[in-house]
């Protein structure tokens, strides 16, 4: 007889995006039975980006299904970067709302940076300000971004303890790739990050133990630039046509991620789907931050 083939375990983002909302909507409840507390979460959004609506309305819902306040801003296109810092700062002054986000990327006629700079870093829940980037780096209590802190809770839910182990992240961007680097730091991996410059970058990647893919190129991962029974987190979300040369023809797309999934499977030794991975932790834990940010306002411990 011969062996089975090996087959990663399939995390399931879905599983632990689930009960880290659970675990919010509990403590919102708490927060208000005890404090007469409502954590509050804007969301700004400008332009028409399809993506982006996605993502916005998605914010919205689950900010409401938690107990929160919830506000979403739609501004035009057309919106001036003194109206957008306008917003930005009312938001700031405004005592019910605990947490803003910035949906990225504004329309190109915008500054981010600018924006960026007069965001109150208590109550950027993103943890895109300096402010939180320098906390990061420095190791120091703050709000860090989202979807690296939500690959995190996948990596110690699944492999655990991630003491000494080698972690290699292919991807530098402010969004991802140096925030989670800075957090597998944090957590005494010994971390390597990689991009396009990278001499080699099949071979890095083999050394990891956990690999972290956030480069935005589909399927680029290979299966045999795994190290057998590694934790792979696929951060990928790309666009692109159909296998099925009909429904290519047809214009249709679907969304797949960095790493080649059906490669992968057969080497890693814990994988996520992308979609069906990360993604879905990083709504979880903008709550969680949003709770965090309230908290720390009202003088809570957190
Ligand atoms: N666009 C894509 N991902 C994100 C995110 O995590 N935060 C913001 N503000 N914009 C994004």
């Amino acid at each position: 007889m011969t062996e089975p083939a090996a087959q990663a375990q399939i995390i399931d983002g879905k599983v632990y995006a689930e009960r880290l909302r659970g675990q919010v909507s509990e403590e919102v409840a708490q927060l208000k039975a005890d404090h007469g507390l409502t954590p509050g979460l804007a969301v700004v959004l400008v332009g028409d980006d399809p993506a982006s609506q996605i993502y916005v309305r998605s914010k919205g819902e689950h900010s409401k299904a938690v107990g929160m306040h919830s506000v979403t801003h739609r501004l035009p296109e057309a919106t001036t970067q003194d109206e957008l810092e306008a917003l930005v700062r009312a938001l700031n002054a405004d005592p019910a709302i605990h947490g803003i986000l910035v949906q990225l990327p504004l329309p190109k006629h915008l500054d981010e940076k600018a924006v960026l700079a007069i965001l109150d870093p208590d109550k950027d829940v993103d943890g895109l300000t300096m402010v939180n980037a320098g906390r990061l780096a420095s190791g120091l209590p703050g709000l860090y971004p989202c979807t690296p802190a939500g690959c995190m809770i996948l990596l110690r839910e699944t492999v655990g303890d991630l003491t000494g182990k080698r972690a290699v992240v292919v991807g530098r961007s402010m969004l991802v790739g140096r925030p989670v680097a800075q957090l597998l730091l944090q957590a005494d991996c010994t971390v390597t990050i990689a991009h396009s410059r990278t001499q080699d970058l099949p071979a890095v990647c083999r050394e990891a133990d956990i690999l972290v893919a956030a480069v935005g190129r589909p399927r680029m991962i290979r299966g045999d630039w795994i190290k057998p029974g590694a934790a792979v987190i696929d951060v990928g979300i790309n666009r692109v046509p159909f296998d099925d040369p009909i429904k290519a023809a047809e214009g249709r797309t679907k969304v797949v991620g960095d790493v080649n999934f059906k490669e992968a499977l057969k080497v890693a030794g814990w994988i996520t789907p992308a979609p069906g991975g990360v993604g879905l932790m990083t709504v979880a834990v903008l709550l969680a931050n949003t709770v965090s940010a309230a908290k720390r306002a009202a003088g809570l411990e957190i």
